[in-house]
Order: C-alpha cells, then sequence, then structure tokens
C-alpha cells in the first residue's frame, strides 16, 4: 500500500516518535510505501510532500516537534478545499492516511472520510482533553517539564517569602495543571472546568500565611476563569472564546493577589516549553504503541477510527464518538485528592 502520513495542530512531544512507529511497522511489516505530508492538511491542499521511510526516520525518535511540520489549516475553510485534498491524495496514489493531531485535525479526518478518504486517526495533545482514550501522547512530558518547573519555583518562591502564580497550558481543560498541581506540591490549583473565587484563594493563602508558612505556589491553567462578580477582566486579556488569552490570566492574579493579601506576589508563565523538547519514556513507548496500531489498523480497512488507550490496551475507537465532547478533567482529581493539600 502507498500510505501518506502528516502531523496537524500544535506541535507535541512525541510525534516524531509516532512517525517512526508507523513507518517501520508499515515498511518493514508490511511492505509499504510511505509518503510525508508536509505541514498538516495544507501540504494535501498544496500538494507538497516529504520523503518517508525507515532510514529518514532513525535518530527522531528522542526528538520533539515532528519532521514533517505542521499547521492548523483547517481544509474546510475555503470552498474547494475539501475537493483539492481527495484530488491531491488521489494524484499521490495513496491508499489512505494516518493523520495525528488534536480535535481539529481529526474532525477534518471525520468529514473528509465522510467524502470518501481512507483516513486512520493518532490522537494528539499535550492538553489530554480528546476523549475517547485515556491518555494522549504528549500530556506525561508536558505535566513533567510543568512540575520540574514548579520544583523550581518552590525554591525561589521559599527564599523570599513569596507568593507565585504559575501559568500552565489547557484552553478548554485542566488536565496538566491538576497533574502539575499535585505533583509540584501547589498550594491552590485553578482549572478551566470551575470558575474560581480570588478571595477563597486569598484567603487559603492568607491563612498559610499565618501560619508560618510563607511561600505558595498557585497553578494556574491558562483557560481558567474566574466567577462571575468576584474579578473582572479587561477585554483584552480575553480571546475570542471569552478565555484569558495565553499568558492573560497569571498577568491579572499576581498583582491582583498581591493586592488583595499584601503578600509579594510573581508569576511566571510556562507557555510552549511544555511543548517543546523530547518526550518522556512514558510517551515515547505510548506514541510507538499508536503508530504501530495505526499502521495495522489501515490494513485492517478500520477507517474513519482513531487508536486510543483504554485500560491499558491499544484500541480503535469511531472518530465520531472520539470528537463528540471534549474530556473534562475528572472532578474526583481536583476535590478527592488536590483538594486535601490546599493551604
Ligand atoms: O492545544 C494545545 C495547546 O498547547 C493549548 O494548550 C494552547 O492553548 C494552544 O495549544 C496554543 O497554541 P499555539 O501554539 O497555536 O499558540
Amino acid at each position: 500500500m502507498r500510505i501518506g502520513v502528516l502531523t496537524g495542530g500544535g506541535d507535541c512531544p512525541g510525534l516524531n516518535a509516532v512517525i517512526r512507529a508507523v513507518v517501520r511497522r508499515a515498511e518493514v511489516g508490511f511492505g509499504d510505501e510511505l509518503v510525508g505530508i508536509a505541514d498538516g492538511w495544507r501540504g494535501l491542499l498544496e500538494g507538497r510532500t516529504l520523503p518517508l521511510d525507515v532510514e529518514r526516520c532513525r535518530g527522531i525518535l528522542p526528538r520533539g516537534g515532528t519532521i514533517l511540520g505542521t499547521s492548523r489549516t483547517n481544509p474546510y475553510a475555503a470552498p474547494d478545499g475539501p475537493a483539492r485534498v481527495l484530488a491531491t491524495a488521489a494524484e499521490l496514489g495513496l491508499d489512505a492516511i494516518v493523520a495525528i493531531g488534536g480535535e481539529d485535525t481529526l474532525g477534518v479526518a471525520h468529514r473528509l472520510a465522510a467524502e470518501g478518504l481512507a483516513v486512520v486517526g493518532v490522537p494528539k495533545t499535550i492538553d489530554n482533553d480528546l476523549a475517547g482514550t485515556e491518555l494522549t501522547f504528549g500530556f506525561h512530558t508536558a505535566v513533567q517539564t510543568a512540575t520540574e518547573a514548579i520544583d523550581r519555583l518552590h525554591t525561589t518562591a521559599e527564599s523570599h517569602d513569596r507568593v507565585i502564580v504559575c501559568e500552565v497550558m489547557g484552553r478548554h481543560a485542566g488536565w496538566i495543571a491538576t497533574y502539575a498541581g499535585i505533583a509540584g506540591g501547589a498550594t491552590a490549583i485553578l482549572v478551566p472546568e470551575e470558575p474560581f473565587d480570588l478571595d477563597e484563594v486569598c484567603e487559603v493563602l492568607r491563612v498559610r500565611h499565618a501560619k508560618g508558612r510563607y511561600a505558595s505556589i498557585v497553578v494556574v491553567a491558562e483557560g481558567a476563569v474566574p466567577k462571575e462578580g468576584t474579578l473582572t477582566l479587561a477585554a483584552a486579556e480575553l480571546d475570542a472564546f471569552g478565555h484569558p488569552r495565553l499568558g492573560g490570566i497569571a498577568a491579572v492574579l499576581a498583582p491582583e493577589i498581591e493586592r488583595r493579601t499584601g503578600i509579594e506576589t510573581r508569576m511566571t508563565i510556562l507557555g510552549h516549553i511544555q511543548r517543546g523538547g523530547s518526550p518522556t519514556a512514558f510517551d515515547r513507548v505510548l506514541a510507538t504503541r499508536f503508530g504501530v496500531a495505526a499502521a495495522e489498523a489501515v490494513h485492517d480497512g478500520a477507517f474513519d477510527q482513531m487508536v486510543a488507550l483504554r485500560a491499558g490496551q491499544i484500541v480503535r475507537v469511531p472518530l465520531a464518538e472520539a470528537l463528540a465532547a471534549p474530556k473534562h478533567l475528572d472532578p474526583e482529581l481536583l476535590h478527592g485528592v488536590a483538594d486535601w493539600f490546599r493551604g
């Protein structure tokens, strides 16, 4: 078979590990020919490809980013986009495509599958908010990076008796914030799923301070929003969805916490540091399992489906099911676990 491989959406540690595994399973195991598609769906709109074989994949397992490049281009944004993608796939002689991406990339895959494209999905996002799979690769690495950063923030916060607000990624979901907050021993964890009351947070910090704990870390997901009436955000600090922009919420919270508590407060925004760099061993293994399973799914004709992790096993899930709703944070993790460490 001739199989196209593309990576779409924001990059993510482990993308290269998936590509390598798809190529190895397909070329060595099935004798397939692989075609690298440049920059996600944009490559199929513009007919841009890259050579892709086992040789090309040597040494890429530990490397962050993606050797294929990526973009957030959605072919459905242009009226003739889907037709162009289908025409390019036919011109390239592709029997199937493995699309590695998050909600947007896989949403496009699902729509194109309805138009006849033979496509298998591999779920990717550091945010871990894609349904149908218990974990996406990249999440573990992002949590590890954020936890290491929080460990560092603790020592400087303790030296200066400060509160430090640490903003992590997660536009719609608080998985990174909660995992890194628990692993890093945060005093408070603020997530998009539950609007926060800043007075409550300040009270926790004050009580802690009165007990002689002069340093605190507040972990906030970039998409966390205040409860109505508890803190007003300027329009300039909001994106089109009414969420604070990347880098917005921590910049608002730090001075406000200092003003309300009188405790010196600083902020750190981790941003894309969480997306770059080498995947953890866990993510390398998960990505490799996904890649092998995706090549096998192609040969089984399991199209319009994605590979997924459930109860430790790699399974196939219809894309429609995975895209039905985002996977929000389990409240048990926040309230049943993290809450015991507030204050
Ligand atoms: O979806 C992953 C993610 O890292 C989000 O957490 C973040 O809001 C977004 O991507 C940032 O995207 P970009 O790199 O395009 O600014």
